[in-house]
């Protein structure tokens, strides 16, 4: 009988090695990190364990963790204490995230520091624009968030990753940077973002849940994929340098699509509930952790990321340190 033995390639470890396809390095991961005002916190988000928000006096502890597991790259979410209609203090130089950014270029001048930019974690409705008449008007919008990405650039950031998913929001980005100089600041464009159920840890963690609506006027609908790839392209032509897709790992088709289609790095954002229900479940015993968390990034590997923002990131990086995975 004529058939071929796959199983010949899977005999030991040795060859399983060799013939792997795809790899999860410690040089993949962006750490995503909450920063609150106030001293001496270090607060463990209830729905996140192992994940914590931390005022600034608290925040280089954590950071130099990152550095010595050889982690490149974390990306800064602000928590700050006063909310506005309008979200002014996500552009003061003095905000949280700015005061953040400061901080950890001071410290750790060659830790790879992303903004994220967007206004819901500023604004009192917990809209990612500006609101008017109950609408979320688009225009108005982009101004508020280009002047947000200048004061993050000119606090130190190395990139700006616009999360907030206004039309025209790269260009807007892209113009303010350059006006103030810094043509040089690579935008991450949160180029593919759908109005998702895996989002209800991150906003706990930030308040930042809506007050009123949804988020659907502006995120993408979970049932559309070519729809995915027109975002992607109005970003590239308005001059995005990388692209995310969020969540992971209900769109792992999008991120391979995303990857086929287009030449610029795709990021996987691997989001707070896909992370809290894997702790769950590994608190409660019910699966292994380890093997669930290197499985799921192995798959955003595999569909063609070539970075991924992830809570997991720490874990993995010490795992990978001591060898275990
Ligand atoms: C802000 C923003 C959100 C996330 C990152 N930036 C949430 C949202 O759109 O409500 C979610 C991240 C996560 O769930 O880990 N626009």
């Amino acid at each position: 009988m004529q058939f071929h033995r796959h199983r010949r390639l899977r005999r030991n470890q040795a060859i399983r090695n060799m013939v792997k396809e795809n790899h999860i390095r410690v040089e993949d991961f962006i750490y995503p990190i909450f920063v609150v005002e106030g001293e001496n916190k270090k607060e463990e988000i209830s729905s996140m364990p192992g994940v914590y928000h931390f005022s600034l006096d608290r925040l280089n502890e954590e950071v130099d963790e990152l550095v010595s597991l050889g982690i490149l790259s974390i990306m800064i979410f602000g928590v700050p204490h006063d909310k506005d209609e309008c979200g002014s203090s996500a552009d003061d130089a003095h905000g949280i995230v700015q005061k953040a950014i400061r901080q950890v270029k001071e410290n750790f001048p060659d830790l790879y520091v992303m903004a994220d930019t967007c206004l819901c974690q500023y604004t009192s409705h917990g809209h990612c624009g500006v609101v008017e008449n109950g609408e979320i008007v688009n225009d108005a919008s982009l101004e508020r968030l280009a002047a947000t990405a200048v004061s993050q650039a000119k606090a130190g950031a190395d990139m700006i990753a616009p999360s907030n998913m206004m039309d025209g929001f790269v260009a807007a980005i892209r113009k303010g940077l350059d006006e103030a100089g810094f043509e040089d600041v690579p935008i991450l464009s949160y180029a593919v973002k759908y109005a998702s159920g895996f989002y209800g840890p991150f906003r706990d963690a930030v308040h930042s849940a809506p007050q009123f609506g949804d988020r659907r006027t502006y995120q993408m609908d979970p049932a559309n994929a070519r729809e995915a790839l027109r975002e992607a392209a109005s970003d590239i032509a308005e001059g995005a340098d990388m692209l995310m897709v969020k969540p992971g790992l209900a769109y792992l088709d999008i991120i391979h699509r995303v990857h086929q289609e287009f030449h610029l790095p795709v990021v996987a954002y691997n989001v707070s509930g896909e992370y809290a229900m894997v702790k769950a479940a590994a608190i409660n015993g019910w699966i292994d952790e380890k093997k669930v968390v290197v499985e799921t990034l192995t798959s955003f590997k595999r569909a063609g990321a070539e970075l991924i923002l992830t809570y997991h990131a720490k874990d993995v990086a010490k795992w990978l340190k001591e060898g275990s995975i």
